[in-house]
């Protein structure tokens, strides 16, 4: 046998191995996610697991965080700079532009459930590889897409059982009289103010000042409670925009905090921007986030065409959410086989009830009675179906409900029928 030594490998910092019985819950909620996002026509598409760096360095920003700092790229054998996806939406549009598909009708939906990559500094609920679900509306610049968008992820959350709070900003558009004048302002107003921020955003701000509202030093959250906000800044049609979506929200019930600080930390957002944050995760409380990228496709050489789209944090979903049914394994019924000849009726048993869609799986470790009813425990089926020589003899099996312990007779034909859902 190997000893400890011999097998103390360890899965990379940030990673995590999916294990059962949490694979399970993990599976369930994916599923659940992508059927909701099918229900409002999102198609599922799924990108490479890595993308020449370039898509991300121009796509997401390289004044970000997430490309400056936390992206794993590498060069391949040929010499190609590669990055594995940190996030979704550069890597969709990508492959939106590359196969033309806003050619066809507008907007393009799109669904995706997908691994990511960061190297951030691990902690409850942030990993180096996490899992996002996510869509996208690409094509159109209304606002009822906002909404629509908006409101698909809050209500998959609140089915799976989180309560999120949902924060609502505009941060404008990239022009003059919009986001860059309010740039301009916020500048100065830091220069003016920068003797009460902390020392380390005082370096910063002349990149991207926006940055700053994201701070976690105290002396700069208390400096930045009195900064302008770009909600108040932002231009007429922006404002327009900004008020119809939330006229949207309101026409479906959709509560919502406007957050004029909320900046988010990528730079391909325009316009709407918001969050889905949720209670018991800690410091990581942001179970989702999305936002409008009106100049995405141009900034990956593609035409002028705005979108919209969100991705939520599975890993924090999962966190968040108390375990629930649906989640569990799917084996309806466990067939325990007392000797080599009850083993084979058991498999043409489980064969049968796997044949007209009902889960069902056996012991196959020729344990005893009591070794084998642990196995039909462990594996989370709500029947046992039993088999020894008398019941083999007999024609039939004795089936326990596993919750509430009662047993009874039934002939192998009727077995179906007594485990079926
Ligand atoms: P994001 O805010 O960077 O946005 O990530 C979205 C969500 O992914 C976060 O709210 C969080 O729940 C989860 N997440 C992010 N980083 C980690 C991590 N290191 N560990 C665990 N979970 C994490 C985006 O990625 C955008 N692509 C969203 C989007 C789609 N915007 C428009 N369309």
């Amino acid at each position: 046998m190997a000893d400890d030594n011999e097998r103390s490998f360890s899965a990379p910092r940030g990673t995590n191995d999916l294990l059962p019985p949490e694979s399970w819950r993990w599976q369930a909620t994916t599923r659940r996610a992508m059927d909701s996002f099918a229900l409002a026509g999102y198609a599922p598409v799924e990108t490479p697991l890595f993308e020449h760096t370039e898509v991300f360095e121009r796509g997401v920003g390289e004044g970000s965080e997430v490309v400056g700092k936390q992206m794993y790229t590498f060069e391949d054998r040929g010499g190609r700079s590669l990055t594995l996806r940190p996030e979704g939406t550069a890597p969709v549009v990508r492959a939106l532009l590359e196969h033309g598909l806003d050619r066809g009708p507008l907007p393009v939906k799109l669904a995706y459930a997908s691994a990511m990559f960061r190297q951030e500094r691990p902690q409850k609920g942030r990993f180096r590889q996490f899992f996002q679900v996510g869509i996208e509306a690409i094509g159109s610049d209304g606002p009822i897409v906002d909404a629509e968008v908006i409101e698909v992820g809050w209500r998959f959350l609140r089915d799976a059982g989180v309560e999120p709070r949902l924060l609502l900003n505009s941060i404008g558009h990239l022009d003059g009289s919009c986001r860059l004048g309010y740039l301009d302002r916020l500048r100065k107003w830091l220069e003016e103010n920068a003797e009460t921020l902390d020392e380390e955003d005082r370096d910063r701000f002349a990149t991207n000042p926006l940055r700053t509202f994201d701070s976690k030093e105290p002396a700069t959250v208390e400096t930045m409670r009195s900064a302008p906000v770009i909600t108040e800044h932002v231009c007429d049609s922006c404002r327009k925009h900004f008020e119809a979506v939330r006229a949207s929200l309101d026409d479906v019930s959709v509560p919502y905090d406007i957050d004029p600080t909320l900046v988010r930390g990528l730079d391909y957002y325009t316009r709407t921007a918001f969050e889905y944050v949720a209670d018991g995760l800690g410091a990581q409380n942001a179970v989702g986030g999305g936002g409008r990228y009106d100049g995405l496709s141009e900034s990956l050489g593609g035409p002028p065409l705005p979108g919209i789209g969100f991705a939520l944090g599975l890993d924090r979903i999962l966190l968040a959410r108390p375990a629930s049914e649906g989640d569990d394994a799917p084996v309806q019924a466990f067939v325990v086989a007392l000797g080599a000849e009850a083993a084979r009726a058991a498999f043409r048993i489980v064969t049968d009830l796997r044949s007209i869609g009902i889960g069902a799986d056996m012991d196959h470790s020729g344990r005893g009675m009591k070794g084998q009813m642990k196995g039909a425990d462990r594996s989370g089926a709500r029947y046992a179906v039993i088999i020894g020589d008398d019941e083999l003899s007999a024609g039939e099996a004795t089936i326990r409900d596993m919750t509430s312990g009662e047993q009874r007779p039934v002939p192998f034909a009727e077995i179906a029928r007594s485990v079926g859902r």
